[in-house]
């Protein structure tokens, strides 16, 4: 709770309370569990395969994620890029979310770095595609045309509002891949949250995709790291291109003793994100000149549009002057919760935003 500090016997105005970090789900700090395993890790070499504590992760991994093998990669971003690199040949076409983190978030890497084109597709409002479209987006065998090297999934759906997307949903989204031989890669930096929020295990809804991305370093807590899954052979392939893009790392046990902690103790405790997530969506859907869309949060993101007038950007300021810090932009903002906000967060978070608000600093003059 605030206090106001003295200073010879004056009192300051300055917050000591923590702040609460609502900017993204990589806010979680590590537990003191997670920095106490790695205090303690068994490590090695993991570029040449002896770090024990690596590889136990990756093998962890790749049964929870029911995949042969897994690949120890230090972000999201560089999980998803190796797996288009190993997948889609050079100069071919893949296919992706036009609200996908792929297309739009990772400075297309697959084209400046990989020699592959990213062609978008629409999500819908609920974060997939229309089966239809990624028929028709696949290419004919034309001189003309690049061929369709790959289809990239996400589940959830950032963008959409953190949508969980189902099994037999995945399902769907992947049999014209599947049937005309097109690999497919899913985006699962938070398939943790799809998995609780459906009550399904992770496995079911990766089963139809070749290769899965998965972050430890966002809801799950860990500081660092992010797991790739995939067939063995295809694994091999990934981590030459990690290695490729300065992505071999030595004694990278120290980290990996905390994704294992990851996936052992925090995977459950997602569901408590997601009621709060819910409680924060409902209270700011009914402040005046603030949307949000119900349907689409299932997770631990909230995402709010912003009535023309109200500006998010000032909004943020005006939170962040109140300890709270959220994403936000000119007509929007974005709530994501973590491990690292509990129940009194989500209050001080509440507060902020009716406070914000109702002081007209997000209406522009
Ligand atoms: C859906 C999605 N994919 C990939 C990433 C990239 O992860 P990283 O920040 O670890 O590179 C993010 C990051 O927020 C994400 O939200």
């Amino acid at each position: 709770m605030s206090r106001a500090p003295t200073v010879y016997g004056r009192e300051y105005n300055v917050d000591v309370r923590p702040v609460i970090d609502l900017r993204g789900d990589w806010a979680a700090p590590p537990t003191a569990e997670m920095r106490r395993a790695m205090a303690n890790a068994e490590v090695g070499d993991d570029i040449t395969g002896e770090d024990p504590t690596v590889n136990r992760l990756e093998a962890m991994a790749a049964e929870v994620l029911g995949k042969q093998a897994g690949l120890f990669v230090p972000s999201g971003s560089m999980g998803n890029l190796v797996a288009m690199l190993a997948l889609a040949p050079w100069g071919s076409e893949i296919l992706a979310g036009d609200q996908s983190h792929i297309a739009g978030a990772e400075q297309g890497g697959a084209a400046v770095v990989g020699g592959r084109s990213i062609r978008t597709l629409a999500n819908g409002r609920m974060g997939t595609f229309d089966p239809a479209a990624i028929r028709a987006a696949i290419r004919e065998d034309d001189i003309h045309y690049p061929r369709t090297g790959l289809l990239c999934l996400e589940n959830t759906q950032n963008q959409c509002g953190g949508v969980p997307i189902d099994a037999a949903t995945m399902a769907a989204q992947t049999e014209v891949a599947r049937e005309m031989g097109i690999p497919v890669h899913l985006d699962g930096s938070r398939i943790w949250n799809a998995a609780v929020a459906l009550g399904v295990p992770e496995a079911e809804l990766a089963v139809h995709c070749t290769t899965v991305q998965a972050c430890l370093s966002k809801g799950l807590a860990a500081p660092v790291g992010s797991i790739l899954v995939g067939p063995a052979d295809v694994i091999a392939v990934a981590r030459r291109h990690r290695k490729l893009l300065g992505g071999g790392m030595r004694q990278a046990g120290v980290l990996a003793a905390a994704g294992i902690l990851a996936l052992t103790e925090m995977r459950a405790g997602l569901a408590d994100d997601h009621r709060r997530a819910r409680t924060i969506a409902e209270t700011i859907a009914a402040v005046p000149g603030v949307s949000v869309d119900l349907d689409t949060v299932g997770t631990n993101l909230v995402y709010a549009s912003l009535e023309p007038g109200m500006d998010g950007d000032l909004i943020a300021a005006a939170m962040a002057r109140d300890g709270v810090r959220i994403s936000a932009w000119r007509t929007g903002m974005r709530f994501a919760l973590h491990y690292g906000i509990d129940d009194e967060g989500v209050e001080r978070a509440i507060a902020a935003i009716g406070a914000a608000v109702g002081q007209g600093s997000g209406v522009a003059a």
